[in-house]
């Protein structure tokens, strides 16, 4: 390649994998599959090694640098970070409201309403469209330099989208955040790998900020919002929803709940609405943000020491909490895991009252040194399990025993075993708080939905032997409910009708039913669009695993394992016998069930001959053909399968068993 051609190839590369990036990280809308995305980011990284001196530091590949720093240097602000006057108080909101009406006239009010966001406060700056510095807010004026770490997170652009307002110099003021999903998974991590898990989100995403180490960073879910333009060359704007529309253009993420409003029972109704939603949300907020949109009624109203005049946080009650611990229980979970869990004197905490709180595992409880009778911190955060966050010492009390996990199983009384800083019960369905636990799971929220079915009708249907099985529960009828303490006739129609109509149920729900060691909500989605079908997924290796959206090695190893097992298997082909399974089997189209599928035979079959297999196939709109490639869907492997074999588990691409490619008809309605 010519050196001209090269950079023009680069040019169109970068452009190319910006939009996808963009599109993928910020719009989470991507519109080529991840393989297609490789081979371009593939193709950019040859061009650059053929010729080094073309690399920018605005590259797609330049994200995460080599280099670990001893320190991180001192920046001055392009304009103070100011800080937000703020109260968790109505009155104090509508006095605000009132003083601006009062300094501004009624016309000259219109707010914009912003969630707050509960994360690090970090400053952004480009120069002739490069990213070129970001610091942390540090006491407003300077802050730490951590430029390197910043680069690392996939939603901040390097470069700012030519279509936003040409500047040559801007500095942008935003959150990082790190999202509930990832700072859940991250901390497991932490407490496996036997580190100390991070006490909330916003320490997370504080603390993966000031690594020294920026591929450190780079390993950790951090997410951005903008919501300010701190200081600008070339563009002005007239209020804060054209900044923000700027921002958007430009191409950073901007919070989707952001509104506008006029009066203070507009900001009224937008605080309830968000807390009432605030649990469902996968990021913390922790209030919202009143802002006055016109901009130079702003400059009008100023600022005092810290504060602007003209824009004002209005707090959610905290999620943060004193209370005594009355009893530390050893809780059985439904993967075996026992907890120790802090029964608490009942404390509200952001709206919910909490009387349980987890100190995780044994290494957390002796590191805290939390024991019965203890005053403590305790905090919650979305959905999240309360936690006991710290004790407070109490100089004037005498304080009881240590704390010590039992050695043997609470419920079933097995020997315990210790796997890392965790405390297992071996004893699996057998154990019976393991089985009422996976049975709440499978009923759960986002799992069947079954109502009625929580922990505690969970647990009577286990200690009554109504259920050793998950798919004993479809077989329930309202005679087995009835003489069962709480249940009267009303009670157990409803649960009894619940669990029918949850058997009507997509992959995505059922997978996470199952309680798959690591598959959460939005892997088990993912998995599911992926596959399309059970049997797919089912049949899928490690290497097809992980070609899904937030799978990596270790998860699609837990859940390969999982689907290999034997016991799993049984279970799961009983309750698949006993749900109508919805599938969305992938790329299938109107009429032919296989259409767009490619499948490729190796070994012998015993139900059909081959003949009479692709014919089968292409019966029904499929193709069969006969070298592997990334493209084939899927590989059939009978007895004595040839290196076929071989390469499709390198290619990652789904091999099915001859049962695999029985089942795999079946689902489509095609009888071999
Ligand atoms: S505006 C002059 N908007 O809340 C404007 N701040 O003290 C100052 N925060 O640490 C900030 N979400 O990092 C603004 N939508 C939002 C915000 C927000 C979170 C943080 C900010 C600061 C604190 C306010």
């Amino acid at each position: 390649m010519k050196r001209s051609q090269a950079e023009r190839r680069l040019r169109d590369l970068r452009a190319e994998l910006r939009h996808h990036d963009y599109l993928y990280h910020v719009k989470d809308r991507p519109e080529i599959s991840d393989e297609a995305y490789d081979a371009l980011f593939a193709e950019l990284r040859a061009v650059e090694a053929a010729f080094p001196d073309l690399v920018t530091p605005d590259s797609p590949t330049q994200r995460v640098g080599g280099a670990v720093f001893d320190r991180f240097p001192t920046v001055p602000h392009a304009a103070p970070m100011l800080s937000l006057d703020s109260d968790r108080d109505e009155a104090a909101v509508r006095r605000f409201d009132a003083r601006l009406r009062k300094e501004l006239g009624d016309a000259g009010v219109q707010y914009v309403l912003e969630p707050k966001l509960d994360g690090a406060s970090v400053e952004l700056v480009y120069e002739d469209g490069a990213l070129v510095r970001a610091a942390t807010r540090g006491d407003g004026v300077n802050g730490e330099g951590i430029t390197e770490n910043v680069r690392t997170i996939p939603s901040v652009p390097l470069r700012l989208d030519p279509r936003g307002p040409a500047v040559g110099f801007v500095a942008l003021r935003g959150e990082v955040i790190m999202r509930l999903s990832g700072f859940e998974q991250l901390n497991e991590r932490l407490l496996e790998q036997g580190g100390e898990p991070f006490a909330n989100p916003r320490n997370a995403a504080a603390g993966s900020l000031r690594q020294l180490d920026p591929t450190i960073t780079a390993q950790r879910p951090l997410d951005l919002y903008v919501y300010d333009v701190l200081a600008a060359r070339g563009v002005s704007f007239a209020s804060h929803d054209a900044m923000l529309t700027a921002i958007r253009t430009w191409g950073f993420p901007v919070s989707e709940l952001i509104r506008s409003g006029r009066t203070a029972d507009d900001i009224v109704a937008y605080h309830a609405g968000l807390l009432a939603r605030r649990d469902d949300l996968d990021f913390e907020i922790d209030g919202v943000v009143i802002k006055l949109d016109d901009v130079a009624a702003r400059d009008r109203l100023g600022v005092t020491a810290r504060h602007p005049r003209w824009a004002y946080a209005f707090k959610f009650p905290p999620r943060k909490e004193v209370t005594r611990v009355l009893k530390i229980i050893a809780s059985v979970g439904r993967t075996g895991v026992v907890t120790p869990v802090a029964m608490m004197r009942p404390v509200e905490l952001g709206g919910v009252t909490v009387s349980r709180a987890t100190l995780h595992n044994r290494e957390e409880v002796a590191r805290k040194d939390i024991r019965e009778g203890d005053l403590v911190r305790v905090q919650r955060a979305g959905d999240v399990i309360p936690q006991v966050v710290e004790r407070i010492e109490e100089s004037d009390r005498r304080r009881g025993p240590r704390f010590r996990l039992p050695d043997t199983c609470p419920s079933c009384g097995t020997g315990l075993i210790e796997r890392g800083p965790f405390t297992v019960c071996p004893n699996g369905f057998r154990c019976q708080a393991q089985l009422a636990g996976r049975i709440q799971h499978f009923a759960s929220r986002h799992a069947l939905d079954i109502q009625g079915l929580g922990e505690e009708s969970s647990k009577l249907l286990v200690a009554e032997g109504l259920v050793t099985r998950l798919d004993q529960l479809f077989d329930l009828t309202e005679q087995d409910l009835l003489p069962l303490e709480g249940f009267a006739e009303k009670s157990a129609a409803n649960l009894i009708a619940a669990i029918q109509g949850a058997a009507d149920v997509d992959v995505a729900r059922l997978l996470l039913g199952l309680g798959i060691p690591e598959v959460g909500v939005a892997v088990a989605r993912a998995l599911a669009a992926h596959f399309g079908t059970l049997v797919a997924l089912r049949a899928a290796d490690e290497a097809a695993l992980e070609a899904v959206e937030g799978v990596g090695p270790k998860m699609a190893e837990q859940i390969r394992a999982f689907f290999r097992d034997a016991r799993n298997a049984e279970a799961l082909d009983r309750l698949v016998a006993k749900v109508r399974l919805r599938e969305a089997p992938r790329a299938a189209s109107a009429g032919s069930a296989l259409a767009g599928r490619t499948f490729v035979f190796t070994g012998g079959l015993a139900a059909l001959s081959r003949d009479e297999a692709e014919a089968l196939v292409g019966a029904h709109g499929g193709r069969t053909v006969s070298a592997v490639s990334k493209k084939t869907d899927y590989v059939v492997a009978g007895t004595d399968p040839g290196s076929k074999l071989a390469k499709a588990e390198r290619l990652g691409v789904p091999v099915l068993d001859e049962t695999g490619f029985l089942a795999l008809l079946r689902e489509h309605g095609i009888r071999a």
